[in-house]
């Protein structure tokens, strides 16, 4: 089965299934066993809406494998890229659909210090520490809780003990997703410290809202509410300047196609847009359409700052469940977060969580066909 047009056949409107699709799109949560691996049960929790969406987390990374939503002629495919199998995930992905943390994003050199206090990452991106390190929160086993059997609504529960991966603090996370009726899968997140640590937390799904990667995402029209971006050096840490978009192939404040300008950027869209937001509540960031599909995605968060990577490194390693290899542009992510380096960047907003204070942020993505 394919991940992109996963082939969830109580989803297809064709007449043989319309008596499976009546049993079987009960709304609410299922759960499946998935496999193990640390010693651990992973599972598959299947959420299904009313209309018939339905989205697959695991509690392996806190990973969304799909999103099943019909196309503009009712076709349902994945507008995520994801395995079906465990098996896919343990060979180390980049991040498709994961929990990304205790940073999401690079911090240069694996190095930070809060007062006095230096600390050491984990280095996996060249000299940089990427994603959480080298086993970071896509890559453990959460413990999971579905809320109710008649909410599509699932938390997971992961507590990162003090020096993992070189961060300070026993970190006591949880991640809650739900699905509504009206296609908005929200992600909400929630994290305490016992001793002061960054965090930022963020999810990578990778969209390609066509369902299929025979397409690429350069012709996705893309809005990014940004009037400004941190541009990168070499290595894909900020300089630290935060740079109008104005005039430059940045420049997303009015929709336009992902591939129009994407030349004029060297290895292509991996930079975080400065959203423009009066405060911190959950406001509408971006939107992404494709015109083959009719789909479109609304992202809302309360994050100050958007990953927008237009899936450069993908290279055809990796393939879909119906062996399609995953190239260059294939997808691409629309990380909420803090910056990237922020805990070496003192002119931007602070990353640093306290003992006492409660981190809690939330992102919405909506799908909907046109
Ligand atoms: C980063 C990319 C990286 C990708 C997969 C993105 O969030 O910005 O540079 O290649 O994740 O790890």
């Amino acid at each position: 089965m394919a991940s992109l047009a996963i082939g969830i056949a109580a989803c297809n409107n064709t007449e043989e299934n319309k008596k499976e699709t009546k049993e079987e799109m009960k709304t609410g949560i299922v759960k499946s066993d998935w496999g193990t691996t640390d010693g651990k049960q992973v599972y598959l929790f299947t959420l299904t809406n009313k209309n018939g969406a339905q989205v697959k987390i695991s509690n392996y990374g806190g990973t969304i494998t799909s999103w099943i939503m019909p196309d503009k002629n009712g076709k349902a495919s994945s507008v995520v890229l994801g395995f079906d199998s465990l098996s896919g995930y343990l060979a180390k992905p980049p991040y498709f659909g994961a929990t990304v943390g205790r940073y999401g994003n690079r911090i240069a050199n694996g190095k930070f210090k809060i007062g006095n206090d230096e600390y050491t990452l984990a280095t996996n991106n060249r000299k940089n520490a990427l994603h959480g390190g080298l086993k970071g929160f896509d890559k453990v086993v959460w413990d999971a809780s579905p809320t109710t059997d008649s909410v599509a609504a699932l938390t997971l529960n992961y507590v990162s003990k003090d020096g993992e991966e070189g961060y300070p603090g026993n970190l006591k996370v949880s991640v809650s997703f739900s699905l509504s009726d009206n296609n908005e899968l929200t992600i909400e997140y929630n994290a305490e410290t016992d001793k002061p640590t960054p965090v930022n937390l963020t999810n990578h799904s990778y969209f390609n809202l066509t369902g299929d990667v025979s397409n690429t995402i350069l012709d996705h029209v893309l809005m990014i509410d940004a009037d400004h971006y941190t541009p990168v050096d070499s290595t894909l840490i900020p300089t630290g300047e935060i740079k109008a978009v104005k005039g430059t192939a940045f420049d997303f404040t009015k929709p336009e196609k992902v591939g129009a300008r994407i030349d004029q950027v060297p290895g292509g869209y991996d930079h975080n847009f400065v959203l423009n937001r009066k405060d911190s509540s959950l406001q509408l960031v971006a939107t992404l359409s494709d015109s083959l599909s009719g789909r479109k995605l609304e992202v809302f968060t309360m994050q100050p700052g958007l990953q927008f990577y237009s899936g450069n490194f993908l290279n055809g390693t990796f393939k879909t469940n119906d062996g399609k290899p995953i190239n260059k542009h294939d997808a691409m992510c629309l990380e909420t977060q803090h910056f990237p380096n922020s805990p070496n960047e003192s002119a931007f907003p602070s990353t640093i969580l306290k003992p006492g204070e409660k981190y809690h942020s939330v992102t919405k993505y909506k799908v909907s066909v046109q």
